[in-house]
Parts: structure tokens; sequence; C-alpha cells
């Protein structure tokens, strides 16, 4: 990174210009992970009988490094950017933002190799053996402390609600990751839960649900507030609806986390309140896509010009979407058609892809000139093309395994007229196939978009600001 720039000396810029490029890195990583396992899932061969590199192994690497290396990288810049901003002051430490920035990438490096090796606790979302939790632990106090330093030395009295949401998140996920890692090492690779049965699965999903929660939306959320006003340049809708968004969206989270085990040994009386807080989430998710939407009120013109704004609209979409589908599964009577099918799948990426992606692309498509100091990006054109491989992409990957899911929960509960099932588990499988081929092909399209980014930021960052100033290009209105 080149320390030439000076762009706004009294902020810290350096180390959001770190983990910005960064995301852009981990996200083509991760993603392709993705597109290798989506692939086996179709060509079973291609682990080419290694070990390291069966699905098993490299699932939780995807996993792990769309999660926390691209979407945590995308995080960490748009909340160390958005805090000194709004607070309008330096962050309150240097040194712990760059300590927050080379631990983030060793955690990242150490998962990325332990991970195929085997290595792991079996924790869903947080796979890593203990000596990574611990450092994870580490970092992420780090980033605490200088996060709510900076808003405590802060120079504007009042805290912007963008900052109330990455609060959340920064607190919220140091207490799951605390919780839910709690563990008896047995050696340096090898570490047994202290939880036991129904509780271990009760902890381990109050971890994975609200890792959905804090990591993958009220920090998205958070970018949200700051970035689709920035980029429409209008005000936020309703600041009113903002803060009610905010204290519903943060009291209801936490106990949904049953939803993800439903008929199983919990007691059915956490099942319906895990079902019933579920329902309820769905208003305040509604309430704030739609003061996201709504935000562009006067602004809608600009979306037939400016692709970075269309990210940001179309992943508020996708926000919404998932939003009414995840309530809609944790009515036990529908979960019970689509629990362990790819309908959770398709769930999962349009609110991963379609809303956790999309909004950090437009984010950062943001941020990227502003932190290299330079006029716009290198190519407007180049992110519009992004736009439409990502938005086509996450289409056919979710709408293939909407069909794949609902097909395959049907024909696991068809049965015949003397009892007997009507399909084998086999024939199901055959049926999911083509639908594979079609998710794979758009995972392929998203990794190309992702390729044409790291170009365009590649270009932007090498490009001369008055040539770039001065290039006819229709620029975003
Ligand atoms: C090119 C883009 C992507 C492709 C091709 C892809 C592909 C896949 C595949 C094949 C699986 C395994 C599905 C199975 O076990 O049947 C998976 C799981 C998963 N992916 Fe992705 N993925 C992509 C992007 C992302 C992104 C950006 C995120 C998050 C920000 C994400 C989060 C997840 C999660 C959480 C799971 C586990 C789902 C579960 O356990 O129910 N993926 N992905
Ligand atoms: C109101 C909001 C939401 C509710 C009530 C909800 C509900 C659900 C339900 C019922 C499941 C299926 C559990 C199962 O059968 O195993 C699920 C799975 C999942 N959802 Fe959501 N969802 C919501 C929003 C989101 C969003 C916005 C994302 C991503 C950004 C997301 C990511 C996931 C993931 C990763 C899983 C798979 C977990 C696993 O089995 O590994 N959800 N959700």
């Amino acid at each position: 990174m080149s320390e030439a720039i000076q762009v706004h000396p009294e902020y810290n810029y350096k180390v959001v210009r770190q983990f910005a490029v960064m995301t852009v890195i981990w996200g083509i990583v991760g993603m392709s992970v993705g597109v290798l396992i989506a692939a086996q899932l179709y060509w079973p061969a291609l682990n080419f009988d290694t070990p390291w590199l069966t699905f098993s192994r490299l699932r939780p690497l995807h996993t792990n490094a769309v999660i926390f290396a691209f979407g945590g990288s995308a995080l960490f810049a748009t909340s160390f950017y958005v805090v000194q901003r709004t607070s309008n002051v330096r962050l309150f430490s240097d040194k712990l933002a760059s300590f927050t920035f080379w631990g983030w990438q060793l955690v990242i490096i150490l998962t990325a190799i332990t991970l195929p090796m085997g290595l792991t606790s079996t924790k869903e979302y947080g796979e890593m053996e203990w000596p990574i939790d611990i450092l994870i632990t580490i970092v992420w106090l780090a980033y605490l402390i200088n996060f709510f330093g900076t808003m405590v030395i802060r120079k504007v009295s009042h805290i912007y609600v963008a900052n109330w949401f990455f609060g959340a998140f920064i607190i919220t996920v140091a207490v799951l990751h605390i919780a839910n890692s709690m563990a008896i090492p047995v050696s340096l690779t090898k570490s047994y839960s202290i939880y036991a049965g129904a509780v271990d699965a009760m902890i381990q999903w109050w971890y994975g649900h609200n890792a959905v929660g804090f990591f993958l939306t009220a920090g998205f959320l958070g970018m949200m507030y700051y970035f689709v006003p920035k980029q429409a340049g209008r005000p936020v809708y309703s600041y009113r609806l903002s803060v009610v968004h905010f204290w519903a969206l943060i009291s209801l989270y936490i106990w949904a986390g049953p939803h993800h085990l439903h008929y199983t040994a919990l007691p059915d009386w956490t099942q319906s309140l895990g079902m019933a807080m579920s329902i309820i989430l769905f208003v305040p998710s509604w309430g704030g896509m739609i003061n996201g939407i709504m935000t562009l009120s006067g602004a809608w013109h600009k979306l037939r010009t400016d692709p970075i704004l269309r990210f940001l609209v179309v992943s508020l979409s996708f926000y919404g979407m998932s939003t009414f589908e995840g309530p809609m599964m944790a009515i036990k009577t529908v979960n019970a058609l689509s629990h362990y099918t790819d309908w959770t799948i398709g769930h999962v990426h349009s609110g991963a892809l379609g809303w956790v992606a999309m909004v950090s692309i437009g984010s950062i498509y943001h941020l990227i000139p502003i932190l290299f100091d330079k006029p716009r990006m290198y190519s407007i054109k180049l992110i519009n093309v992004h736009f439409w491989l990502a938005t086509v992409g996450v289409v056919l990957y979710i709408v293939a395994m909407w069909m794949s899911g609902v097909l395959q929960g049907l024909m696991w509960r068809a049965i015949n007229a003397d009892g007997t099932l009507t399909y084998s588990f086999v024939e199901s499988l055959e049926a999911s196939k083509p639908f594979y081929l079609v998710r794979f092909f758009g995972g392929v399209l998203v990794v190309a978009g992702m390729l044409i980014m790291a170009y365009n930021v590649y270009r932007t960052i090498k490009s001369d600001s008055e040539e770039l100033a001065i290039e006819p290009e229709v620029q975003p209105a």
C-alpha cells in the first residue's frame, strides 16, 4: 500500500485502504472456493482423491473465507471509515488499527491452512481450533477498544445510527465467539467443547444464528445506513425509523436461534419460542429495508446512470427477500419441508451473496476513489458489467437452489398407498443434479464479476488523477 497517499491526513485511512483492498482479494478467494465446491457437487471427481481437497474440508474453508475474510474485511474497512467520518476525529489508536489488520490476516491464513488439513472443532461457522480462537479474541478486543475509543473521543455529540449498528455487531460477536468457543484443549490442535448434548446444540445455534444476525446483518446494516444516503446524495428516509429498527432488531435476533433445531431433542417450548421470535423479526427487518430503499426518494433517476447505487439498492431487495423467506422457513411445518434441503442453501445465498456481498461491493466501489484520492473509479462501464454479472449470477444460484430444495423435500416425503417411500434417496440426488450445474454457472458469473472489480480497483489506484478527471466516460449522476 502506498504510503505516499495523504488523503485527509487527520483520519487514519491506511487501515481502511488495507481492509478495502483485502475485501476484493478475499472475495475472489472465498467465492472461488465456493465455485470449486459447487463444481464438486456436480463432478465429484474434482476432489482428485486428495484429502485436503475433499468437499467436507473445503466447505468450511468457503464459509469462513467468505464470511470472516471477505465480509469481515468489508466490515473492518467500512466501520473504521464511518466511525472516523461521523465522529470527526482520527481513530483512537493507529497501533491497534494496524494490529487488527495484521492479526486478522494471520487468523485467515491459519484458518486456510488448518481447515484443509482436517483440523476442526466441528462447530459450524466457528471450526477453528482453540489457539486460533484465542487469537481471534485478542484481535477482536483490539478492534472493540479502537472503535469505542474513537466514539469516546468524538468531536460530534450525536452518535450516527450506523455506529449503533457497528457497535452492536462488535460487542455481540465478542460475546458469541467467547461463549461458543469455550473448550478443553487436549493438544495444540485438538479440543473438546465444554458443552454436551442438547446444550451444545443450543449454544451452537445461539452462536450460529446470531453470527447471521450480528455479523452478516447488523454490521452490514451499519454499512447500508452510511453508504446508501451518501451514494444517493439524500438523507436517511426516516431517522426515527432507523432508531426503532436498531432496538427492535437487536432485541429480537438473539432469541431466534432454535429455529435451526426444529424437531430435535431441544425442548419443544424453545423451538416454539424461536419460531415466534423469528416471525416477529420480519417486522424490523422490513422496516430497515424500506427505510434504506425509501432513502432514494427524489433520487430514483440516479439508478439509470449509477451502477454503484444499483448494487446498494439491489442488495436491499435481496435483504428484504431473505428476511421474508427466513421467518417463513422458521415456521415448523414449513421447516419440515425445507430443512436438510437445498432450499436452505438458496436462502443462505440470497442473504449472503444478494445482500452481504452486494452491499459490500457497492460500498467498496464508493470508497476506493476516496481512499486513493481519485476523482472516480477507473471505469464506470466495468462497474455496470460487474453489476449485471453479479445480479444474474445470484439469481441463477438461488432460483436453482429453491427448485432443487422444494423438489428434494417433496420427493423425500412422497409415500405410496402401502406406506413405502415413493423415491429412494439416490433418485432425489439425480433429480437435483441439473440444478447444481445451474448453480455452478451462476457462481462462475459472480466470480467473473469479482475479477473485473479487482482489475477496475487496480487501474483506479494506478491511474493518474487528472486523467480520470478528464476521461469522457459517462460519470454517475
Ligand atoms: C461465487 C459465489 C459462491 C458460490 C458458488 C458458493 C457456493 C457454495 C456451495 C456449493 C456451498 C455448499 C452447499 C451445500 O453444502 O450443499 C456453500 C455454502 C455456504 N456458503 Fe456459499 N457460495 C458463494 C458465495 C458465498 C458468499 C459470498 C457467502 C457469504 C457471505 C456464502 C456463504 C455460505 C454459507 C454460510 C454456506 C453454508 C450454508 C449452510 O450450511 O446451510 N457463500 N456455498
Ligand atoms: C428475519 C430474518 C431471518 C430469519 C428469521 C431466518 C431464518 C432462517 C431459518 C428458519 C433457517 C433454516 C434453519 C434450518 O432449517 O436449518 C435459516 C438458515 C440460514 N440463514 Fe436465515 N433467516 C433470516 C435472515 C437471514 C439473512 C439475512 C442471512 C444472511 C445474510 C441468513 C443466513 C442464514 C444461514 C447462513 C443459514 C444456514 C445455517 C446453517 O444451517 O448452516 N438468514 N435462516
